[in-house]
């Protein structure tokens, strides 16, 4: 892992939904990814946006889309949201019957595949499926609203993700989500997490680039100066 490869996702769910568009671009140049969250209040208890928001938003911003849905089903919409123009599309292990075919449809529709864990669901059981995937979001909230409290024991799964792929059994991306701020995302960082999603930390934020830059400093910084590029 290196600094360089390190991502910063900031969360439209903290945005102001009546101006999307400006508060994309207001990441722009800081942000790696704009991490969308789609929930339809059965996987979770929440509704927020879906396919038409990201189709218009696509159009929008330069920023790769990082879909997170936390919906039932998600063999129904996933891949969709590939041919929407995502960048990366994860659904929850916890609502996917089979997560390994999901994956190659999605590889089909030319995005990447992201398997998400929420709060209550194990890592181990699904090592084994992980080659089929690009990004592991372990969730370090219950899923389902943004604003809560970071779950400091759920790195525990970040570091065993981190073991694995350092042992060269695995070869993923490493993301965090929920909690992320100015005052965890150094924990998440040293655990092993290589991806980085925050929403209120950015978006409740004066200066939402400003805020990216110094959660990227602080994860580059617990990561050492060992894996600095160059
Ligand atoms: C919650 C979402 C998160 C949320 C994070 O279920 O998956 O992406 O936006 O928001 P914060 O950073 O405010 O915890
Ligand atoms: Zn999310």
């Amino acid at each position: 892992m290196t600094a360089s490869s390190l991502i910063v996702a900031p969360s439209i769910l903290a945005a102001d939904f009546s101006r999307l568009a400006d508060e994309a671009r207001a990441v722009e140049g800081a942000a790696d990814w704009l991490h969308v969250d789609v929930m339809d209040y059965h996987f979770v208890p929440n509704l927020t946006i879906g396919l038409p928001v990201v189709q218009s938003l696509r159009k929008a911003t330069t920023l790769p889309f990082d879909c997170h849905l936390m919906i039932d089903d998600p063999r129904r919409w996933a891949v969709e949201y590939a041919e929407a123009g995502a960048y990366n599309v994860t659904f929850h292990a916890e609502a996917a019957e089979d997560p390994v075919a999901l994956a190659r449809d999605l590889h089909a529709a030319g995005s990447r595949a992201g398997l998400a864990l929420d709060r209550d669901t194990l890592v181990e059981p699904y090592l084994d499926l992980l080659p089929h995937f690009d990004t592991l979001l372990i969730m370090t909230i219950k899923a389902g609203f943004g604003g809560q409290s970071f779950i400091p024991e759920l790195l525990h799964k970040v570091r065993v993700a981190r073991q694995h792929i350092n042992a060269g059994h695995l070869q993923v991306r490493v993301e965090v989500d929920g909690g992320v701020a100015d005052d965890t995302i150094e924990a998440c960082a040293a655990a092993g997490a290589d991806a980085f999603v925050a929403g209120t930390a950015v978006y409740g934020a004066d200066d939402p680039a400003a805020a990216v830059r110094k959660l990227r400093a602080l994860a580059e910084r617990a990561i050492g100066p060992s894996a600095e590029p160059g």
